[in-house]
């Protein structure tokens, strides 16, 4: 865990963390395979990425991206999770076109999210069965992509890594996401949560009883894998009693 004193200091903190991590990834196995999220903190975690120092640091040839969870909306929508990380990251970074794999959000929710399933099992084939890092949020509710509180999607069977939401409590109402399945494929993940609204919930995933169908992060936990909360002093008022 790390706590950092404010959001900005917690962006460049996590910006240095997934530069070390996917530098690693790559000395080990050659490439890595990396799920990105939308909401507010990873636009300036991207943005330290893009500058240097940390930009030489990054294998970037090697990387192959995807979604933890994306809106349906299209790709260049102020919401889409891809337009996003597109502004912010790869417009600015050279990752190979062919190795970025957006969600194909202009089909309807099950379709898309179908394709997804295919395209992650495909890659997880080349990448030896598992995510490299997948670098998640937290919604105050203890959503993490876009896995919701008693959501169906909480309790899909084994084999299903892609699940389309509708209804979300969070706008758009329509995602395709990962599911837990997929995240706990991880070798690292990293969950970075800022603001004072967070806190019940960090507590609640940390220290509170195993209850996923309130609190979803808890559903990630990695059994190759490890995971890091890297937080601000606002999300971890709570934990430090
Ligand atoms: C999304 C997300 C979502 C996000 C959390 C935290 O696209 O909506 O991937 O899971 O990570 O809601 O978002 P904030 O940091 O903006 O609260």
């Amino acid at each position: 865990m790390l706590i950092a004193p404010d959001s900005t200091t917690l962006q460049t903190m996590a910006a240095e963390h997934v530069a070390r991590a996917l530098a690693h990834a790559v000395a080990l196995r050659g490439r890595a395979l990396v799920a990105l999220s939308g909401g507010s903190l990873p636009p300036g975690v991207f943005r330290w990425l893009c500058s240097e120092p940390l930009r030489s640091q990054v294998p970037w040839h090697d990387l192959s991206i995807i979604w933890a969870d994306e809106r349906r909306v299209p790709f260049d929508a102020p919401e889409s999770n891809y337009y996003l990380t597109r502004q912010t990251l790869l417009d600015h970074v050279p990752i190979p076109s062919d190795q970025i794999f957006p969600v194909a959000t202009y089909y309807p929710g099950p379709q898309a999210a179908a394709l997804y399933q295919r395209q992650l099992e495909a890659l997880l084939t080349i990448h030896g069965g598992q995510l490299d890092l997948a670098l998640l949020g937290m919604g105050p509710d203890g959503h993490t992509a876009s896995l919701f509180p008693a959501f169906p999607q909480l309790d899909a069977p084994p084999a299903q890594l892609v699940a389309a939401v509708e209804h979300a409590p969070k706008p758009p109402p329509e995602r395709i996401t990962l599911t837990a399945h997929a995240l706990n494929l991880a070798r690292e993940v990293i969950f970075l949560v800022a603001g004072s609204d967070k806190a019940p919930k960090v507590y609640a995933v940390l220290h509170g009883p195993y209850a996923p169908h309130n609190t979803p992060a808890q559903l990630v936990r990695p059994p190759a894998g490890q995971v890091t909360w890297m937080l601000d002093a606002a999300a971890a008022a709570l934990l430090r009693g």
